[in-house]
């Protein structure tokens, strides 16, 4: 892997703990206005100092974040539907490579839709991309979205992770499902779970972040568990306890309870 491609991977996956905490806030490229990511830089604001990383779309990176803010950036490069449609496998790139470096992001997301209607479109647009993102040296994170009819199993989950990988794929996220080991074990780069809808409590935001993590996850891209949350601030400091010291779901809410407790 050149210096280029592996400098950029170090800016969010840390050194000192092989973990990663980004924060995603590009959902509404399809959803459009998401409960309380209505207005992205009031979300963005108070939460982007607690990340390694921030996963917008060019939009929402121009007109919501201070470019002088140091976070590395993983910028979302596919789109073309909305929630309106049936089928949301029909995305394309919507951002060049060459965009990309001017915004000087440090990797790109794109989504592939594997076992959907589109399940090609998505998969060579993740090839022809990684192929870009070696040219420039900038790594490609592939998200494996899952279709309305797709079971978020093993089975399906590990294959779709395991195809990213081997178009290559240099992160994949992915969710997370019982048997998750399996999946991170025959993943050959590294894993980071979307949060997905908002939990029921702060503890089983917890325990799935930590049961991804001690299963082989470097770590999370974690967007609604976090901004829907009452407490975002404590929420995210709180995730990131357990993704860079390992902190057990208990000691978590500990900490997220002593936060809350100390605001004013
Ligand atoms: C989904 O298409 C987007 O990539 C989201 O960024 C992703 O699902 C992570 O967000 P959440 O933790 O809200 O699921």
């Amino acid at each position: 892997m050149d210096w280029g491609m592996r400098n950029r991977l170090s800016r969010f996956i840390k050194a000192d703990t092989g973990r990663c905490l980004m924060l995603a806030v590009d959902h509404g490229y399809f959803l459009g206005p998401t409960r309380k990511l209505e207005n992205p830089k009031k979300t963005i604001a108070p939460l982007i100092e607690h990340a390694d990383a921030l996963m917008p779309t060019r939009g929402v990176l121009r007109n919501c974040v201070d470019p002088a803010h140091n976070t590395p950036i993983v910028l979302r490069v596919s789109g073309g539907t909305s929630v309106l449609k049936e089928d949301l496998s029909d995305e394309a790139i919507t951002t060049t490579m060459e965009e990309a470096v001017r915004m000087n992001v440090s990797a790109v997301a794109l989504s592939i839709f594997v076992g959907s209607e589109h399940e090609k479109q998505t998969l060579i647009s993740l090839s022809k991309l990684v192929s870009e993102g070696e040219r420039y040296g900038i790594p490609v994170l592939a998200v494996t979205a899952v279709g309305k009819d797709m079971a978020r199993d093993v089975r399906y989950l590990a294959l779709a992770s395991r195809i990213a990988s081997e178009l290559g794929a240099h992160v994949v996220k992915t969710y997370y499902c019982d048997d998750f080991e399996k999946l991170t074990e025959s993943c050959p780069v590294p894993v980071v779970i979307a949060g997905g809808k908002a939990l029921e409590t702060p503890l089983d935001v917890f325990e799935m972040t930590y049961n991804a993590v001690t299963r082989g996850a470097v770590g999370v891209d974690m967007g609604r568990n976090i901004w829907q949350s009452d407490q975002p601030v404590a929420m995210i400091r709180s995730v990131r306890k357990i993704v860079h010291e390992t902190a057990k779901p208990e000691e978590a809410l500990d900490f997220f309870e002593t936060l809350v407790a100390e605001q004013p």
